[in-house]
């Protein structure tokens, strides 16, 4: 069988994410029960980490230690990959060794080639293209909070980047409608834009944007990578700031969320948080229980005992 990748939303079948999701509900009730429930003993994930990460590194470390496996945290300065190995080499090597490979990297490029030389399956940990596993986080916390996504309406308030990219392709995945708020210029790639097709909305003024949206959310101003840009984008974004007056144009049962880190006074008021319409802490939370949904999904069973 040829490896199941997981580098975009648009991978696996809306049934299959639908399925991934369901499946990160029971596993989380399972740990909260104190069962023990190990298929991926003797099973061992490597992580590529190109960028920071506290959530997806523990997610994915946590995650394979409780399915009774193991994960191996690589950072491309202590491997030859940080001295040109090329990323088709290292491919070829991981994949003879380990089950799955995590990569969270700069260039989507990484990905693909790393997918295309390897024998195991290659999850997406962050791109500037997208960042697939924070979305059934997501997903998972909207289902368990509200029940299905289905024809409701989120409103995306930022940065038109990677994460804005997964919500158009959740969008398209989970059959909901988003619109988008973001300053001229940071508008997401028209690829993706084209993909949303009539799913998807630029609704410039936030407020518009949030008027009766079930889901509000939105991400950091500077991703990982544009430091230098930080200055700017703190003036064009200024407008877009996520607060609780903005909340209460939103439909009344309406969630917020934000895939974190988060800078207070920035992308969000200093007291989003802690409104209790957010639900920031289970989404992060949600991250270990959907992954290891997503790992026992894609990792092959275990080996017969000799
Ligand atoms: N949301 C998210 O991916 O967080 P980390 O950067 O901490 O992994
Ligand atoms: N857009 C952010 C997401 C971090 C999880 C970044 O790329 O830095």
């Amino acid at each position: 069988m040829s490896a199941r990748h997981f580098l975009s939303l648009l991978d696996f079948t809306a049934d299959e994410l639908i399925g991934v999701v369901r499946r990160g509900i029971e596993l989380k009730d399972l740990r909260n029960r104190g069962v023990v429930f190990e298929p991926l003993k003797n099973r061992v994930l490597g992580m590529i980490f190109e960028k920071s990460s506290t959530r997806t590194r523990v997610s994915f470390e946590a995650g394979m230690i409780q399915l009774g496996g193991q994960a191996i945290f690589l950072s491309p300065r202590d491997t030859q990959l940080g001295r040109g190995e090329p990323i088709a080499d290292s491919a070829k090597v991981l994949s003879r060794m380990v089950d799955a490979v995590m990569i969270r990297t700069h260039a989507h490029d990484t990905l693909t080639e790393f997918a295309a030389n390897s024998r195991v399956p290659l999850i997406n940990g962050l791109s500037d293209e997208s960042h697939p596993c924070q979305l059934l986080a997501d997903m998972q916390t909207f289902i368990e909070h509200r029940g299905s996504i289905q024809g409701k309406t989120v409103a995306w308030v930022g940065d038109g980047f990677n994460m804005c990219n997964s919500y158009i392709e959740a969008a398209v995945q989970f059959d909901f409608q988003l619109r988008i708020a973001c300053p001229q210029g940071y508008e997401p790639d028209p690829r993706f834009m084209a993909l949303g097709g009539d799913r998807v909305q630029i609704v410039r003024d936030p407020q518009a944007a949030v008027s009766g949206a079930h889901l509000v959310t939105t991400d950091v101003w500077t991703s990982m990578g544009q430091e230098e840009e930080t200055a700017r984008r703190l003036a064009h974004f200024a407008p877009y700031q996520v607060t609780r007056a903005m909340l209460d144009l939103a439909a009344p049962d309406a969630l917020f969320m934000h895939c974190l880190p988060a800078h207070r006074g920035e992308e969000i008021s200093h007291d989003l948080l802690d409104d209790p319409r957010s639900v920031a802490w289970d989404q992060a939370e949600n991250r270990l229980h959907a992954q290891k949904a997503l790992l026992e999904f894609i990792i092959e069973p275990a080996y017969h005992h000799a």
